[in-house]
C-alpha cells in the first residue's frame, strides 16, 4: 500500500452554516461548495476547498449520527478524521486487517463518490482515519 495524497480533513459542526461563515470570514475561503445530504452516513456535507486540499465539514443528519455522538462530547464540533487517497479501496482494507488494524464496516460511497473505509482511531495513533479509492477525475 502507498499512502496518497491528503483529500480532506473531516471536522464535525452543529451548523455547517456557522462553520462556513468561520472558513469564509476568519479564513477568507472563497471556494464554498453547495452542501448536500449523505443519509448512508448520517451526515449533512460541506467541502471548502484550500489550494492543496478540503475541508470536510459534517453536520448530523438524523438521530443515529455518528457526528451526533462526537457533538455530545465536543459540543463546539472539532476535527473528526483526517482522509488520505488510496488506488485501490479493497486492497487497502485487506492490507490494513493483515497488518492488525481494524477497519470499521465494509467499504462504502463516502462525499466524493468513491468507495472509503475508516480505520480505528486506537490502531492509528488516536486519529480517525479515512482512506478513499482516489477519484478517477479531479474533484
Ligand atoms: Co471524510
Amino acid at each position: 500500500m502507498k499512502l496518497g495524497r491528503l483529500n480532506h480533513v473531516g471536522v464535525a459542526t452543529p451548523s455547517i452554516e456557522k462553520s462556513v461563515a468561520i472558513y469564509r470570514d476568519l479564513l477568507g475561503a472563497t471556494k464554498i461548495h453547495e452542501p448536500f445530504d449523505l443519509p448512508p452516513q448520517g451526515v449533512r456535507v460541506c467541502f471548502v476547498d484550500t489550494p492543496n486540499s478540503q475541508v470536510e465539514l459534517l453536520e448530523p443528519l438524523g438521530e443515529s449520527s455518528p457526528i451526533a455522538k462526537f457533538l455530545e462530547k465536543n459540543p463546539q464540533g472539532g476535527q473528526h478524521h483526517v482522509c488520505f487517497e488510496v488506488p485501490d479501496i479493497d486492497s487497502a482494507k485487506a492490507e490494513m486487517e493483515a497488518k492488525g488494524a481494524r477497519v470499521l464496516g465494509e467499504p462504502r460511497i463516502g462525499a466524493h463518490g468513491t468507495p472509503v473505509i475508516f480505520v480505528h482511531p486506537k490502531d492509528m495513533g488516536g486519529v480517525l482515519v479515512e482512506l478513499m479509492e482516489t477519484p478517477k477525475a479531479p474533484h
